[in-house]
């Protein structure tokens, strides 16, 4: 398995929570490094562009409110098949159908309110990972 990257957020229901170190400590605990770390918020014009493959979706407005609605915590997270890896321990989208060793199914509460966000493609990392953060930064 290629070694990859991507890139991880842990939303704003989550980082209000108080999960954050609840989280960190699974995704370490599932053999991803994290390469870089940031607690940031988004604007929403930020919210908007990060999210514009959404952008004819009905739940687009609603979700670029939550994301710009507080602190989020990005990183990049490094291992064999990371994105994989990574979506398969965040669960599926919608919280309430995760099974309880996924960060969705312990942190996440509905579809929307759903505790992470992770990369969905190389492709996708690829642009995601410098929306956060510089190439210096990546060690
Ligand atoms: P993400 O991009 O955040 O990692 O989530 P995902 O791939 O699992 O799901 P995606 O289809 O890309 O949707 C992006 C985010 O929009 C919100 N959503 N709300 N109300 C709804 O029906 C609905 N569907 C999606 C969620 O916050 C989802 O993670
Ligand atoms: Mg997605």
């Amino acid at each position: 398995m290629a070694v990859l990257r991507t890139l991880g957020m842990i939303k704003p229901d989550a980082v209000a929570a108080g999960s954050t170190g609840a989280i960190l400590a699974m995704i370490e605990a599932a053999g991803l490094r994290v390469v870089a770390l940031r607690m940031t918020r988004l604007a929403r014009a930020e919210a908007e562009a990060f999210y514009a493959v959404h952008s004819q979706r009905g739940f687009y407005g609603e979700l670029c409110e939550f994301m710009s609605s507080g602190p989020i915590v990005a990183m990049v997270l490094e291992g064999p098949d990371a994105i994989v890896a990574w979506r398969t321990l965040m669960g599926p989208t919608d919280s309430t159908k995760a099974g309880p060793d996924t960060v969705r199914g312990r942190y996440g509460t509905s579809v929307s309110l759903n505790a992470v966000h992770g990369s969905d493609a190389p492709e996708t990392a690829a642009i995601e990972i410098p929306f956060f953060f510089p190439v210096r930064e990546l060690s």
